[in-house]
């Protein structure tokens, strides 16, 4: 077993948290203060190839494997998942699903500008009465020949206020439950697109979370994704490469929560010597440091599962459930070693508590990542053996 990252692999993680330390940091506290989305960061982490990573050379992706992202991902969480969660949705939800299911004609007209920067994307999954409940999907799309007419309001959509381009999950054919639904690409200049309210939120506050309304919006048939009645599959199966990406964001926080816990116990001194001498202190960096190893073990395995050509959609949502569980629970104990200090926005760690809770949620909540768990252990397709070959069933 070989757990070496390749040159190049370092060379990514290199790059990001260079990034990520040298530019994200300085103004990080500053525009979550303010609910400022990034711009300016956003532009450069376009220039530096992290909007496109795993997409293809050819529509002007960085051709890279999924480890690559992971580890990208992880550095600039570490810092700033406003930025993550920008970075996030255009690669492995928009990006990883237009080149996987769309057409030729879709991913030449659009993936350049997305994989660049130049345009950014958004995944309108959810909806007011469709979070969790995904399949009752109430934005209809019903179909007007060569055009689909789109009706329906979405929320909770990340790069809201900022994308160009929606993935829009929306009902056909009704009579058919999910098989009825379809996944749209929609131009949010299109007439009948509008933006709602930005949101204001605990975590996470630089990213721009609105809801978005579809009035009439005509959308031509060329734009649909797959077959008709291929867009909750097209949704189901995107989401489980997405659940790898957040699953990276959430092992980010909790490191970036550690490496600030393990500086200031070594630098701040009680009862006559460094807080990290004291037994107390030391036990919980102890089991910071173990969880946030076996969650690094779950995440890159189901990246390296993906690139594999596997079935990951077990093995993502174990790792999002897991990281995104350590992230909450240790972020809170980051706070706790820097005491009154980790109340302050100055050190840094409330933030990273605060931006840990909503890894618990979005891209499905730890509930659901334990429905899709379960059902993959009863239907028989999980991976089984954690590591090493099959294991019998006795
Ligand atoms: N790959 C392929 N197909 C899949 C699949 C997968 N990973 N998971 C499910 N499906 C298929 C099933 O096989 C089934 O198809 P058939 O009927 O043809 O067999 C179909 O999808 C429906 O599946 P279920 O019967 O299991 O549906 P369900 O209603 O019981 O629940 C669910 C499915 C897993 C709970 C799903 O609704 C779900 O994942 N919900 C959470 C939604 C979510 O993650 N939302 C996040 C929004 S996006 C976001 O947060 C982005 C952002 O901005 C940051």
């Amino acid at each position: 077993m070989i757990f070496d990252l390749t040159e190049e692999q370092l060379a990514v993680k290199e790059a990001a948290r260079d990034f990520a330390q040298r530019v994200l940091k300085p103004g990080v506290i500053e525009r979550d203060t303010h609910m400022t989305y990034p711009k300016d960061e956003v532009r450069q982490m376009a220039e530096l190839g992290f909007l496109g990573m795993m997409a293809s050379p050819e529509y002007g992706g960085g051709g890279m494997d999924t480890l690559s992202y992971v580890l990208a991902m992880e550095e600039i969480s570490k810092v700033d998942s406003s930025c993550s969660v920008i970075m996030s949705v255009n690669n492995s939800l928009v990006c990883w699903g237009l080149e996987t299911y769309g057409n030729a004609e879709q991913k030449q007209k659009y993936l350049p500008k997305l994989t660049t920067g130049e345009w950014i994307g958004a995944f309108c999954l959810s909806e007011p009465e469709a979070g969790s409940d995904a399949t009752s999907q109430r934005t209809t799309a019903v179909d007007m020949g060569d055009y689909y007419l789109l009706n329906g309001t979405k929320n909770w959509i990340t790069n809201g206020g900022t994308s160009k381009v929606h993935l829009v999950m929306a009902q056909t054919h009704p009579e058919k439950g999910h098989h009825g639904i379809n996944a749209l690409i929609v131009e949010t200049d299109w007439p009948g697109v509008s933006v709602g309210k930005k949101e204001d939120k605990l975590g996470i506050r630089g990213s721009d979370t609105h809801t978005i309304m579809y009035t009439d919006v005509k959308v031509p048939k060329a734009n649909r994704i797959g077959d008709d009645g291929f867009g909750f599959k097209f949704a189901m199966k995107t989401l489980a490469g997405g659940r790898i990406g957040i699953a990276a964001q959430a092992l980010g926080i909790a490191g970036g929560a550690y490496e600030l816990a393990v500086a200031y116990s070594k630098e701040r001194t009680a009862f006559g010597k460094p807080i990290s001498q004291h037994q107390a202190i030391a036990f919980k960096l102890a089991d910071m440091a173990t969880e946030i190893e076996a969650a690094k073990l779950m995440v890159y395995r189901a990246a390296w599962m993906k690139d594999q050509g596997m079935d990951y959609a077990s093995a993502s949502a174990m790792a999002k459930l897991y990281a995104s569980e350590v992230a909450m629970k240790h972020t809170v104990e980051a706070v706790q070693i820097h005491g009154g200090y980790g109340f302050v926005k100055e050190y840094h760690v409330e933030r990273l508590m605060r931006d840990a809770k909503i890894t618990q949620i979005y891209e499905g909540t730890s509930e659901i990542q334990r429905i899709v768990i379960s059902r993959g252990i009863l239907n028989g397709e999980l991976y089984l053996p954690v590591l090493g070959g099959a294991v019998e069933s006795h």
